[in-house]
């Protein structure tokens, strides 16, 4: 575990770029399967732009990488709201092998149905249903914070965030908005990773950095991974006092 280390440049664009090339580092430091966990939420489009973008494509060997995401949002694919169907949109579907591209199902009954099912699916992709500590789920896991310092769809003060057997549960009422149900990734599943890479970028997101760089035990604070967490932020999200 240990503390996250905070990596601080000039924009949302830089932000971007620096959260692309760590794809690309982890990528390249592994020569057999991958496993990247993305994540929902506005602040990583760019990022999905870059990686499908002409620059960038080719720096990726699509054919050993697998897609994953961290949470959903329980509505159809079709629906705008749909995390993984962003991704899909942006760059997944022209680049990856349509095996390779790994959603949580909301086609199931419930919530936490679909959470059973993804989890069973992780299981297999893994090859066990007991974490190894020495084997990390993913390579890569991107994160976002939200404003009352939830991540992934784990929202300060809900059960979902004590999970500490279940890799995946559902969660019918969400906090924030958007007010559906999600499916989300537990902090052990999440931890299991060797890099964890939160991007937070924007005035926004002030107010909420503030209280995490406190040390606040808000979900955001309490994922963190077995390898190193990187908080990559922009100068506009940072607290007053400690701009450049
Ligand atoms: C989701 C996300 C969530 C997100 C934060 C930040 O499904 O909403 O996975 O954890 O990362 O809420 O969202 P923004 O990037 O839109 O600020």
């Amino acid at each position: 575990a240990g503390q996250p280390k905070l990596i601080v440049v000039a924009d949302a664009e830089a932000l971007a770029q620096a959260a692309a090339e760590r794809v690309v580092a982890r990528v390249v430091a592994n020569p057999g399967r991958i496993a990247i966990c993305l994540t929902g939420g506005s602040s990583p489009k760019k990022l999905y732009q870059l990686l499908g973008s002409e620059a960038w494509r080719g720096k990726i060997p699509w054919d050993r990488v697998h897609w994953f995401i961290g949470d959903e949002r329980f509505v159809p694919e079709s629906d705008p709201l749909n995390n993984m169907a962003v991704a899909r949109e942006i760059f997944l579907d022209r680049n990856a092998p349509p095996g390779h591209i790994h959603p949580i199902p909301t086609t199931a009954e419930s919530p936490d149905q679909s959470a059973e099912i993804y989890a069973r699916e992780l299981q297999a992709f893994y090859g066990s249903d007991q974490l190894d500590p020495a084997r990390p789920l993913f390579d890569l896991v991107l994160m976002g914070a939200g404003p009352d310092g939830h991540t992934a769809s784990l929202f300060p003060g809900y059960p979902a965030v004590e999970e500490t057997t279940r890799w995946v549960v559902g969660v019918p009422k969400a906090n924030v908005a958007p007010f559906v149900p999600r499916v989300s990734l537990t902090l052990p599943a999440l931890a299991s990773c060797r890099e964890m890479l939160f991007e937070i970028a924007g005035h926004d997101k002030q107010p909420i950095l503030t209280r995490l760089l406190n040390g606040e035990t808000l979900p955001a604070v309490r994922a963190r991974s077995n390898g190193g967490t990187l908080w990559l932020v922009d100068q506009a999200a940072l607290p007053e006092g400690i701009r450049g």
